[in-house]
């Protein structure tokens, strides 16, 4: 097989140039980083799972509306999505307090939020994405009013949809982060939902519990992050069948 052009190798994905013009190929990998990648580690089977977890939550969207990058996943690691020029902000939404927010504002982790607030900071690892106003992003020209609003809307979809598949299997959705491209329709320009959507970047509690199943399970060392992410697979049906990570349990045959 001919060796395809890798255009970039992220924290948690590599890029790699895609078979037509404006798509790429995203490659999950096995690495977990935290604290802007002063922990790492390799976590066996993560890869395979945000892979399909991502494509899940991205069709689901597509499904109600809300546009985006996603094409087609191609194997256990890597799908084919739209290439866009990224906005460079992490777009949060948050609706329990945790993390950053409550060490900011001095509220205790859970604590209900009047309503979702969306926030942005700037995607910028060597500054550590340090958290920015609208007032930053329209004075340095990161995005226009427009993009901005259009950001916060999208935000908002993703987040009534997220929170609903989320309750619905019994886990709460706290707070995630997305990040949004622009597209090239002719001279048309539209924002889209690029990235991933996965347990990397969401924090999710089982309600009943409050169990964390996100990537807090390894920024705070609270066990196994991949039977943390198989379990909210499990949850959502969407377990690839050949994962082998789990130990097999033996059979009774009579
Ligand atoms: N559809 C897309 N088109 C172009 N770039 C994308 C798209 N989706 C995600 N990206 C970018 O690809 C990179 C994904 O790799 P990742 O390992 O998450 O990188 P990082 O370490 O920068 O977070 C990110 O920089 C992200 O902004
Ligand atoms: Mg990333």
């Amino acid at each position: 097989m001919a060796r395809r052009k890798k255009i970039y190798e992220g924290k948690a994905k590599i890029l790699y140039e895609g078979p037509e013009p404006g798509t790429i190929v995203q490659y999950f990998k096995d690495d977990a980083t935290a604290f802007n990648a002063e922990k790492r580690a390799t976590i066996e089977g993560k890869g395979v799972l945000n892979n399909r977890l991502s494509e899940f939550f991205m069709k689901g969207l597509g499904q109600i509306g809300v546009p985006t990058h996603f094409i087609k996943r191609l194997n256990m690691r890597e799908q084919l999505v739209r290439q866009v020029e990224i906005i460079p902000l992490e777009v949060i939404v948050r609706n329990f307090a945790a993390g950053s927010l409550s060490t900011r504002l001095g509220l205790a982790e859970g604590t209900a939020l009047p309503r979702p607030i969306v926030e942005f900071c700037l995607k910028d690892d060597k500054l550590g994405d340090p958290f920015v106003s609208e007032e930053h992003i329209m004075a340095f020209g990161w995005a226009a009013q427009q993009d901005l609003d259009d950001m916060v809307a999208l935000a908002l979809r993703v987040n009534d949809f997220m929170s609903g598949v989320m309750m619905a299997v019994g886990i709460k959705l706290v707070d995630f982060k997305i990040e949004i491209g622009r597209v090239w329709d002719n001279d048309y320009q539209r924002l889209i939902v690029a990235d991933e959507i996965s347990p990397d970047s969401c924090r999710l509690w089982d309600m009943e519990t409050g169990q964390k199943l996100d990537k807090d399970v390894f920024r705070r060392d609270l066990g196994n992050l991949t039977d943390a992410y198989t379990e909210v697979a499990r949850r959502l049906g969407v377990l690839p069948s050949n994962v082998t990570h789990a130990a097999k349990k033996p059979t009774l045959i009579n």
